[in-house]
């Protein structure tokens, strides 16, 4: 399916905006030794992550991680935090309407809990992947402003009740807001008006009391009209007393785009509001087909994000929407894009992941 999103992105010498010296420039040589260079081989980027509190995770695709046991090992090796790419979102938990299927991600979960990683629950609320049983029923008028009320809540309290305890922060709204800074025209906002974004924090945190709930969306990395109004709307939930616990950042970029200003600033700024942050979909694509300087870019771009993640206080985790060019969800949907990962199709490292695991060696906390 294809999914409109306006662009964000990178630049190499934009990357160097955030506060990194040129010494400390990730992407740059480091002088170690043999050994160092031994030593960090033999690692996945979960124990150079470990030190620094910041849970390093990526999007799985269940199809790949039934099919291909590379793929699998990879994330078992690679990561202490894994969120579905798709098997949680609504349309495929709930395809027909009743009919609750939670196999793949209770797969998921159970695969974690035996690798030791953290789960984050992606997402209770978007305007895409939905049932159809529900989009018609309201495009035909079927279901009624009440009904859908009355449909959501129920979908909260099964969904994360179902995985209550299990899941430790969950995308509670996606892309509420639009790239023009309003709440985005969807069949909630119409039907329900804006408090159905009170009402899901609420029920959610009443179906699963101890998960982190969050905002989540695409654009808000840096300080921009759409990332503002995101404060302000996180203001007003905490003025209303509203469960809101986090700000989820995609983190989806490009490297023919400029680099999102001031994240450091950005993350801050919903830090002081009380918030946990998070990089939740990160990756950085690129026009077809790559060369050095788009994967030099693509490299200093990652290590930006996670540089502003490490520096920032309450950024508890940098999570990567898929580890490998072999699965990515950007061909499909941006034409004559790809090559957005950390790993390349056959699974070898690109300049990208050893600045990520240089980034996590460097970072303070
Ligand atoms: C994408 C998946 O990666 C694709 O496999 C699927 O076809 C469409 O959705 N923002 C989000 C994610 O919050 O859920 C989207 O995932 C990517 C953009």
């Amino acid at each position: 399916m294809k999914v409109t999103r306006a662009v964000a992105g990178t630049a190499i010498a934009a990357a160097l905006l955030l506060t990194i010296t040129p010494q400390s420039a990730p992407a740059a040589p480091a002088t170690t030794d043999a050994t160092t260079d031994a030593t960090a081989a033999a690692q996945g980027l979960r124990d150079v992550a470990k030190r620094t509190g910041v849970r390093i995770g990526t999007a799985v695709d269940m199809a790949a991680f039934n099919a291909d046991p590379p793929y699998r090992e990879a994330i078992a090796r690679e990561f202490n935090s894994v969120v579905a790419e798709n098997v949680m979102k609504w349309g495929e938990i709930e395809r027909e309407r009743g009919v609750l299927d939670f196999t793949a991600a209770d797969q998921l979960v159970d695969s974690a809990r035996a690798n030791g990683q953290q789960v984050r629950g992606h997402t209770l609320l978007w305007h895409n992947q939905n049932p159809g049983w529900l989009t018609d029923g309201v495009a035909s008028g079927e279901i009624d402003a009440t009904e859908l009320r009355q449909i959501l809540k129920r979908h909260v309290f099964e969904v994360a009740g179902h995985f209550r305890g299990r899941i430790v922060a969950w995308d509670v709204v996606n892309e509420v807001i639009d790239d023009s800074a309003q709440l985005r025209d969807t069949i909630f906002l119409r039907l329900l008006g804006p408090e159905y974004i009170a009402d899901m924090f609420r029920w959610a945190h009443q179906a699963d009391p101890k998960a982190k709930l969050y905002l989540n969306d695409y654009n808000v990395e840096g300080v921009n009209a759409k990332s503002t109004a995101y404060y302000e709307l996180v203001k007003q939930l905490k003025a209303d007393r509203v469960p809101v616990h986090g700000f989820g950042i995609q983190g989806h970029l490009g490297v023919q785009y400029p680099f999102p200003n001031n994240v450091l600033d950005n993350v801050r700024r919903f830090e002081k509001l009380g918030l946990d942050t998070a990089f939740t979909e990160v990756d950085v694509r690129m026009p077809m087909p790559p060369d050095a300087t788009k994967i030099q870019a693509q490299a200093y771009a990652y290590s930006a994000l996670l540089q502003a993640c490490l520096l920032a206080q309450r950024c508890v985790s940098f999570t990567v929407w898929g580890f490998t060019d072999k699965y990515s969800w950007v061909p499909g949907v941006f034409d004559g894009q790809g090559a957005a990962n950390i790993l390349d199709e056959n699974f070898a490292p690109k300049p990208a992941y050893d600045a990520l695991k240089t980034t996590f060696t460097l970072g303070g906390r």
